[in-house]
């Protein structure tokens, strides 16, 4: 079996982080998004993966590159095009996949779970589309199907009246007949081809449909509240065990619970670190409070501050002599105290879309 991941699309409810980087690169547990992705395809046992991207990225395959450090091979292409929807992506990789069955993941998805019984699902259970599902309190925000005496009768994208509380996920097995579904669909009325359309192709004409339900962890990390949700639940789940100090650590500091430090990283005197925490590699922190689940990007500094379920990006500095929660903080950003200078008061340089709450 073969794995197509997203590597495209807009983002525009994370702007404006993503005026500047593509979605699937914003850190979680101080590793690209992403990276989750792939790891997941991997342990699934699937190492032939493809990803698009947005027309003229460049990025992402420096970033991932090859697919070695996984023991896969990844390739990319282009969507032609750019984000015509997601059930446009296989399409434009049919040729790569050959007609093999495969597993098409939306990247912007965290699962904290094995992959693997999914796709042993879907062979064992000789399935032409399998689907994974969530239960998931606001329906509306997702796919969702409409399920008669257990199977699944037809599905709604994004209805204003859900048909039940599960949500489709971005976890989908099909058999080559993709593609001949494909060949029926058209844009939906937002403009894009449709995945559940696709569905609907299978379900009408009587093929083997299937779900499975995700009862762990799932997250689609679409707005910026989903992104500190699941920097915590990774934070949290690779941490077990994984205390790492490769920094160096003032003998007044206080290290408690899972932290992981990066290498040249220097934590100072009167620092508190509460894991789970992500430090990354050549930060200065002093006189600061960090976490608990916070991760903390490369060659960040951070002086007399307090960062509690945050995410702070590479190069950030910080020195508000303030307690910053739920903040996602971009590259090279910086955020000050205004007793610094006069005169007194909020000195804000604020980009497009940002959004701040004093
Ligand atoms: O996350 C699950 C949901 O994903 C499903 O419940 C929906 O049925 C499905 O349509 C999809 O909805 P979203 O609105 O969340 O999709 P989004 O536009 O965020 O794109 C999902 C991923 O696909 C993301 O990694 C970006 C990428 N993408 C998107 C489009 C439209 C592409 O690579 N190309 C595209 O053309």
């Amino acid at each position: 079996m073969k794995a197509i991941l997203t590597g495209g699309g807009r983002a525009t409810r994370l702007r404006p982080i993503t005026y500047t980087w593509n979605k699937h690169l914003i850190p979680l547990a101080n590793k690209p998004m992403i990276f989750h992705a792939i790891e997941k395809v991997v342990e699934a046992g699937i190492t032939d993966i493809a990803i698009n991207t947005n027309p003229g990225e460049t990025e992402l395959q420096k970033y991932i590159g090859d697919g070695s450090k996984w023991g896969a091979n990844i390739h990319f292409f282009e969507q032609r095009g750019g984000p015509l929807g997601i059930a446009n992506v296989p399409k434009q990789a049919e040729e790569w996949l050959n007609g093999s069955p495969f597993l098409f993941y939306l990247s912007d998805n965290i699962v904290l779970g094995s992959l693997k019984s999914f796709a042993d699902h879907f062979i064992n259970g000789n399935f032409d589309a399998l689907m994974a599902l969530a239960r998931v309190s606001d329906p509306h925000r997702f796919g969702v199907p409409e399920i008669v005496d257990g199977k699944i009768v037809y599905l709604e994208e994004k209805p204003a009246v859900p048909k039940s509380s599960y949500a489709v996920t971005g976890l989908y097995l099909f058999s080559p007949e993709f593609f001949d579904a494909y060949s029926t669909i058209a844009p939906s009325a937002r403009g894009e081809y449709e995945i559940t359309d696709i569905y609907n192709w299978f379900l009408a004409n009587k093929r083997n449909v299937g779900y499975q339900e995700i009862t762990g962890w799932w997250k689609d990390t679409g707005k910026p509240d989903d992104l500190l949700e699941a920097n915590a639940l990774l934070l949290n789940d690779r941490a077990a065990g994984a205390v790492r100090n490769e920094g160096s650590v003032d003998e007044t500091a206080i290290i408690q619970g899972r932290v992981s430090i990066g290498k040249g990283s220097v934590i100072g005197a009167g620092c508190l670190v509460r894991g789970p925490v992500s430090i990354g590699s050549d930060c200065v922190i002093e006189r600061s409070c960090i976490g608990p689940f916070t991760s903390i990007g490369n060659n960040a500094r951070i002086t007399d501050a307090e960062i509690d379920h945050s995410i702070i990006f590479c190069d950030a500095t910080i020195s508000c002599k303030r307690r910053l929660v739920d903040a996602l903080i971009g590259k090279n950003a910086i955020v000050t105290s205004a007793e610094d200078t006069k005169p007194n008061g909020h000195k804000l340089i604020i980009g497009d879309n940002a959004v701040v709450e004093l």
